[in-house]
């Protein structure tokens, strides 16, 4: 199955599984603290081209031997604190230039893409969740722009040998079953940030309160292969596995 059929399957048979609705109290965002110095701005921020570069530096110490990929998220979490993202004229041009193209989706701008990382910006309507899925081999970062939303992380935490089939759109998926854990669980608001690793966290999801702006980064970038390798689970948040209240049973297609 293509990664996008698989995605917009599991998207639809999440959405009248868990019934999405979200119930959070509307929440007033508030805005990033700036340095003030005798009513003078002393932190300029960064521009693009200079936040572009300092994360190309960065992003090009992925393949070495003793890479942290932790500090290495810590450093472009700081960076992107630094941005003052709706000043930058490729950012406006995208936010003048928004529309609600897909119904019940995010839309999505690729501002920068090369084989280390790239970095988007997504604008979402109030609701349009994005369900669990992984970024196998990768890590990223999500600074929130504007709104909020909640947002889950996830471990995988076991495989389980349970297998079922299930019919979408004329075709028989055949699902598997596994354990997720709940790493993180936040309401994210402008000058926030998320973060998720290879090997923690994963897995997350995003449901917008309002409508939401952010950009992120992922390195490396989407390429055949990790796209190939994604996944989209369809989670049973209602219930927890063996009564952990950090696991939930989740199932994902084949392909
Ligand atoms: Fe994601």
């Amino acid at each position: 199955m293509e990664h996008n059929e698989r995605r917009e399957f599991i998207k639809m048979s999440a959405l009248a599984f868990a019934g999405i609705a979200l119930q959070l109290n509307s929440i007033s965002a508030f805005a990033q603290q700036s340095n003030l110095f005798q009513g003078k701005s002393i932190n300029p921020g960064l521009n693009w081209d200079s936040f572009l570069s300092k994360v190309t530096k960065l992003a090009s110490e992925q393949f070495e031997p003793n890479w942290n990929q932790k500090e290495y998220i810590k450093a472009v979490q700081a960076l992107l604190l630094q941005c003052k993202f709706p000043e930058f004229e490729n950012v406006k041009k995208e936010f003048v230039g928004y529309t609600d193209k897909n119904k019940n989706w995010f839309e999505h701008s690729l501002l920068h893409k090369e084989f280390n990382f790239q970095v988007s910006l997504l604008q979402f309507e109030k609701g349009e969740y994005i369900s669990h899925h992984n970024h196998p081999d990768m890590c990223g970062v999500i600074n929130m722009v504007t709104g909020n939303a909640l947002v889950k992380n996830y471990t995988l935490h076991k495989e389980l040998e349970k297998t079922k089939k299930q019919s979408y759109n004329g075709q028989t998926y055949t699902l598997k079953s596994c354990v997720l854990e709940e790493t993180k669980k936040e309401i994210l608001t402008p000058g926030n940030t998320s973060i998720l690793t290879s090997t923690k966290g994963n897995i997350h999801s995003l449901m917008p309160n309002e409508f939401t702006q952010l950009v992120d980064v992922f390195t490396p970038a989407y390429n055949e292969k990790n796209e190939a390798a994604s996944i989209w689970y369809q989670v049973n948040e209602e219930i927890n596995f063996e009564n952990n209240p950090k696991l939930f049973e989740a199932e994902y297609a084949l392909s």
